[in-house]
């Protein structure tokens, strides 16, 4: 089962900053996941739509500029980073898992994935994933190479059916909704199952016994030295 840092390691380090990824990297994370939001053609990386509670800024990140992003504190007087900023900072350490947040996020994604594929990175280096499944479908539009993961709350009517027609290759699934049959569904259909956010020993167990294939974790330390 493989271990997700989730927004690095937010369960130690100010989530989404290059210190959170470092830390998740020190941990020996298998991959990383990130949050992108596109400001002003940057791609960004950042939770929340809302600065306030991750940052020392106010308002909108969507109606803010980028400069302005820069100039703010994430945390432990850490910059919000770009999505440049932290492929460099995990350098194929890690998978990089981007989830789509923001509108408008795809097209300067792909094309950031497809430089670093020419530079020599490998498919494997990245998933793209959203819970915006109509962006999940334009991913594979553009470039059927990218690896992508559709991310579900609860039990979407006739899910799976979906996740075919947009030939994901992993259905990401909360705690709360997963169950041991549910996986076996998923993984007759040759995808796999990924779970988010799980950071309590016992779901970490029953979750390795139920062969679920990555979860999302706040303490990667909790699972890679289970
Ligand atoms: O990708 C898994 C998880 O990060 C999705 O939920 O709200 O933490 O972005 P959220
Ligand atoms: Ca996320």
């Amino acid at each position: 089962m493989l271990c997700i840092g989730h927004r690095g390691a937010m369960g130690h380090e100010p989530e989404n900053t290059l210190l959170s990824i470092r830390k998740a990297l020190a941990l020996g994370v298998d991959a990383i996941e990130i949050d992108v939001y596109n400001v002003e053609d940057n791609l960004v990386v950042i939770h929340d739509r809302d600065l306030s509670r991750t940052t020392n800024g106010t308002g909108y990140i969507e109606e803010r500029s980028f400069a302005y992003l820069r100039s703010l504190d994430a945390g432990k007087g850490e910059q919000i980073p770009t999505l440049l900023e932290v492929i460099e900072t995990v350098n194929r350490q890690a998978i990089v898992n981007l989830e789509l947040k923001g509108s408008n996020t795809t097209k300067l994604v792909v094309e950031l994935i497809q430089r670093y594929l020419k530079q020599g990175w490998v498919e494997e280096d990245f998933v793209v994933s959203s819970f915006n499944h109509y962006e999940l479908h334009q991913v594979k539009a553009i470039c059927p190479r990218i690896k992508t993961g559709m991310l579900i709350y609860g039990l979407p009517w006739e899910y799976l059916a979906t996740a075919q027609k947009l030939q994901v290759d992993m259905v990401i699934f909360n705690l709360d909704f997963v169950t041991s049959e549910l996986i076996n569904s998923v993984h007759q259909q040759n995808l796999l199952v990924w779970v988010y956010t799980v950071d309590r020993p016992d779901d970490i167990e029953r979750l390795k016994a139920w062969g679920v294939d990555a979860i999302f974790t706040n303490y990667p330390e909790r699972i890679i030295l289970n």
